[in-house]
């Protein structure tokens, strides 16, 4: 489809109260502006180009998405945000789709309709509109008596008739670009807040004979512009919701969807089940038949199918099919876990690789190892991997049996099916097949504390 985005993110967000650009400002995990970035582009956007101007190096550098930025160095109003883009769009003939970068929860739907209806229409100009209650604030939809859409008018510029319309400006629009361009010549910053108005370009586009349009969303939440946390709040609950719900029809049981946080990328196979009090962020995937939580972190976790997870924190890990995670476990940023395997209580892992099978039930810490399959590790084992400078590797071979309370000392090697004696302190390595103990032969004095009485 031969359309550009033109998304406005120059502005300050002053009722933020923030250092962070507000566009910056996450819903359901994700900054807003990424969420507008998305919904153009499934929309079918051939581009996305996104005027910035407060805090434009910090959203440079966060949001990673394949857009053209355009700076606006003085915020003179939106009508003048959008004459930033026109040096990007010389000769270009197609429509244009204005957005705003505060409106995280607008869908590809409705813009793709607003396209099709503009379109279909032959108009230059559409804009997407709302019937609210309170219409405070927004720019009003002005008609003539056909019906036809003759301008817009800002709140603090409306008369005391004009404020009495319910229909408003979403502040997304569909435009021919020329006429766009051609009619944003003829604006000028006389009115109330002294600013470029995009809004005016309707009027003058009507006033030539162009034809105006507007398409009314279907669902007002939709086009909901975020000024203040409160908003922002409320932004993310209902953002929450569509989720879950979307997560549920397509098979997923959440058990409570009051206390339940899952981001907007994430994935779970059908007939999974999440438990109350689970947070997944990032890329998250898991597979069918999982049991999530309760109580759990998930961040950028990749995950097969039956794998159970309670009361634990993974982060930036990946996961193999039947795996067991906690209760209360800790899996910490490049963690690989093969099939089968069972990570118990109190148990943390970072940095390691832990192969088909192997087992680390009970209070251990696992730091940069390579544990290979079918490997028992038995409670209260620790890889000693950091030497006050540098940390080293404990590699442990297949069939490895490791006894309770074992230090391995790294770097150091246990081979296949070899045996570490409960207590060792491992700094040698362990050929294949050998039986290891490192402790003190035990002694055993009989009758000590009667002996001992005697004495007395
Ligand atoms: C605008 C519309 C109003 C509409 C409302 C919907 C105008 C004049 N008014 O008002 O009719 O009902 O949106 O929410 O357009 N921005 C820039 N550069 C600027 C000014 C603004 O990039 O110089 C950006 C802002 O960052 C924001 C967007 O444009 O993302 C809208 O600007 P804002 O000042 O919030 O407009 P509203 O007063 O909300
Ligand atoms: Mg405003």
């Amino acid at each position: 489809m031969n359309v550009v985005a033109i998304i406005l993110a120059a502005g300050k967000g002053t009722r933020m109260k923030s250092r962070l650009p507000k566009v910056l400002h996450g819903v359901c995990g994700k900054p807003m502006l990424e969420h507008v970035i998305s919904a153009a582009a499934g929309a079918g956007v051939s581009r996305n180009i996104v005027i910035i101007g407060h805090g434009s190096d910090m959203i440079r550098e966060s949001v990673k998405f394949d857009v053209a930025w355009v700076e606006q160095t003085e915020q003179l109003g939106t009508g003048h945000a959008v004459m930033q883009a026109e040096r990007l769009l010389t000769g270009f003939t197609g429509s244009i789709l204005v957005l705003c970068g505060d409106t995280p929860l607008i869908s590809p739907a409705t813009l793709e309709r607003l396209f099709q209806e503009h379109t279909a229409a032959g108009n230059s100009v559409t804009v997407l509109t709302a019937d609210i209650a309170d219409p405070t604030g927004y720019g009003r939809i002005i008609r003539d008596s056909t019906g036809a859409v003759t301008g817009i008018v800002e709140h603090r510029d409306a008369s005391g008739e004009q404020l009495r319309i319910n229909e408003i400006n979403t502040g997304i629009y569909c435009f021919a670009a020329k006429e766009l361009f051609a009619a944003l010549q003829k604006i000028s910053p006389a009115n109330a807040q002294g600013e470029y108005y995009l809004t005016d370009v309707l009027a003058v586009i009507a006033e030539q004979g162009g034809r105006t349009g507007a398409v009314k969303v279907e669902d007002a939440r939709e086009t909901m512009g975020i000024n203040d946390r409160v908003q922002l709040a409320a932004a993310e609950a209902l953002m929450r919701r569509k989720i879950l719900n979307d997560l549920m029809t397509a098979g997923v049981t959440i058990i409570d969807p009051d206390n339940t946080y899952i981001g907007s990328e994430v994935i779970i196979g059908t007939d999974s089940i999440v438990y109350p009090g689970t947070i997944m962020e990032g890329n998250c995937r898991f597979g069918e038949n999982c049991i999530l939580g309760p109580y759990s972190r998930l961040t950028n976790v990749t995950a097969g199918n039956e794998v159970t997870v309670q009361n634990s924190v993974i982060t930036d890990s990946s996961v193999g099919n039947g795996v067991i995670i906690g209760p209360f476990a800790y899996i910490r940023p490049g963690t690989v876990l093969g099939d089968n395997v069972k990570v118990g209580d109190f148990v943390e892992i970072k940095n390691s690789v832990v192969e088909n099978g192997s087992k680390v039930p009970h209070l251990s810490y696992v730091g940069d190892a390579q544990i290979g399959e079918r490997v028992n590790i038995g409670a209260g084992t620790i890889t000693c991997n950091y030497d006050g400078t540098q940390k080293w590797q404990t590699k442990i071979g297949n069939n490895a049996f490791i006894g309770s309370n074992t230090n391995l000392v790294a770097p150091v090697k246990v081979g296949e099916n070899a045996i570490i004696g409960a207590g060792s302190t491992v700094t040698k390595d362990v050929p294949d097949g050998a039986l290891c103990i490192e402790r003190a032969k035990q002694k055993v004095y009989p009758d000590w504390t009667t002996r001992k009485n005697k004495k007395k």
